[in-house]
């Protein structure tokens, strides 16, 4: 017996139980979830995860950088499958929701439809995108570049943590490498559902945004080479203090975010002075930065800028800078066919919406560069994210699977 599409909800408190339940491997103190890439917690959350489609009927498949498809057969197998999915890394000090949600609304999807007894047009294939965060391993959203070419497999397979266990490794030792051709599984669109991470839909009161783009990104490597002496007797003219050259860079790549707002933001996330010690002038320091922008012309003007103060701050200081681009990703914009299969959604359900950009990097930047693509936002609150404080509240998780379920049958065709 199948039950009307039309009104179909999915189940609140099963779609909260699976964010909680999953929360626990890495769960922190502060009710955070520390779940690195690849790392045990990571597999320990993946085997969940595919036991849990396997569950709702899906075969799971997984491919050469770990990215994990569960596919549910639709009516007409020879269409191809709309992707919905999101990641299940976390920050080192990251949320229960940041890619979570959109994981685990996909599944709810499917069980959901399984119990309504509605089976799709088209197949659908709930992903999970390997490496999303890029803390362990940069760059960021590493899985779904290999899948769309965006970067060569065994270039990141060859890419190495802090420890210098690399990509390919990571995958063996937590039996994640899979047999599957990476990007040989097509998809005829993909949507994903993710918490906003910034402050503009609690602030309006809006429970959903319907994501239009998202924001070019470039990251840096840096690493400042000055010389170490004494702290007491080096005179002040004489010092070639790296830690002083990095202070004015990272109120350079602030000042230039700033004058090229209100769209524009720019950062220092990481910082590592080699031998520190108190009385010693520190003399090398590798450090990481970024930005980001809708606007691709103000990248590039924001990068063009950082490289010349640069050159000036390493002249005037007497250090060496080494600034390397180490990722530069285009802004994005989403395909206006699945952005309106969104907002009709929110309509059909009497979710209020709003046109929004995604500040944050999301796998669907790269899907949206081979199949139409777009992104459903909720709240969360104040606005933090990658923090262990990052919270939503069940009913605007449920309200965002519910844009997702009903997108989903408008593109995937589930009957009206
Ligand atoms: C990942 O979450 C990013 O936006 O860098
Ligand atoms: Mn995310
Ligand atoms: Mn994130």
């Amino acid at each position: 017996m199948s039950a009307p599409a039309s009104n179909l909800t999915i189940d609140a408190d099963r779609l909260w139980s699976s964010i909680i339940e999953t929360a626990r491997f890495g769960g922190t103190e502060k009710g955070g979830v520390r779940r690195l890439t690849l790392s045990e917690e990571d597999r320990q959350v993946r085997d969940w995860f595919r036991a849990a489609c396997e569950a709702a009927g899906c075969t799971v498949s997984v491919d050469g950088l770990g990215n994990m498809f569960a596919l549910r057969p639709g009516k007409d197998m020879t269409k191809l499958p709309l992707g919905i999915g999101s990641h299940l890394d976390t920050q080192p000090t990251g949320g229960k929701f940041d890619g979570i949600l959109g994981v685990m609304a996909a599944l709810e999807v499917v069980r959901t439809l399984n119990d309504a007894g509605i089976e799709t047009e088209a197949p659908i294939c709930v992903c999970n995108w390997t490496n999303e965060e890029g803390s362990r391993f940069a760059p960021a959203m590493m899985g779904s570049a290999g899948y769309v070419a965006d970067l060569p497999v065994s270039d990141i397979l060859a890419r190495t943590d802090a420890e210098g266990i690399s990509v390919g490794a990571a995958l063996d030792a937590i039996g994640y490498r899979g047999p599957e051709e990476v990007g040989a599984r097509k998809f005829s669109g993909f949507l994903e559902l993710h918490i906003e991470q910034g402050p503009i839909l609690e602030a309006e009161g809006l429970p959903i945004g319907v994501v239009e783009h998202g924001q070019g990104i470039i990251w840096y490597d840096g690493r400042i080479s000055g010389f170490e002496s004494h702290t007491g007797s080096t005179p002040m003219h004489l010092r070639k203090d790296a830690l002083a050259a990095l202070s004015e860079i990272v109120l350079a790549i602030e000042g230039l975010a700033k004058a090229h707002g209100p769209n524009a933001v720019g950062s220092v996330g990481e910082a590592v002075i080699a031998r520190p010690s108190r009385n010693v002038i520190p003399g090398e320091i590798a450090f990481s930065g970024e930005f980001r922008t809708p606007d691709a012309a103000i990248l590039d003007a924001l990068d063009k800028a950082l490289q010349t103060q640069v050159k000036e701050i390493a002249a005037r200081r007497k250090v060496d800078i080494r600034l390397d681009t180490i990722w530069r990703k285009e802004p994005t914009h989403f395909d206006p066919a699945m952005t309106g299969a969104i907002a009709a959604a929110a309509d059909r359900l009497g979710l209020p919406h709003r046109p929004i950009v995604s500040g944050a990097g999301h796998d669907s930047f790269h899907l949206a560069t081979v199949v139409p693509t777009a992104m459903i936002f909720v709240p969360c609150k104040d606005g933090v994210s990658h923090n262990e404080l990052e919270s939503a509240k069940p009913e605007e998780c449920a309200a965002g699977a519910n844009v997702l379920l009903h997108a989903v049958l408008a593109v995937a065709g589930g009957g009206a």
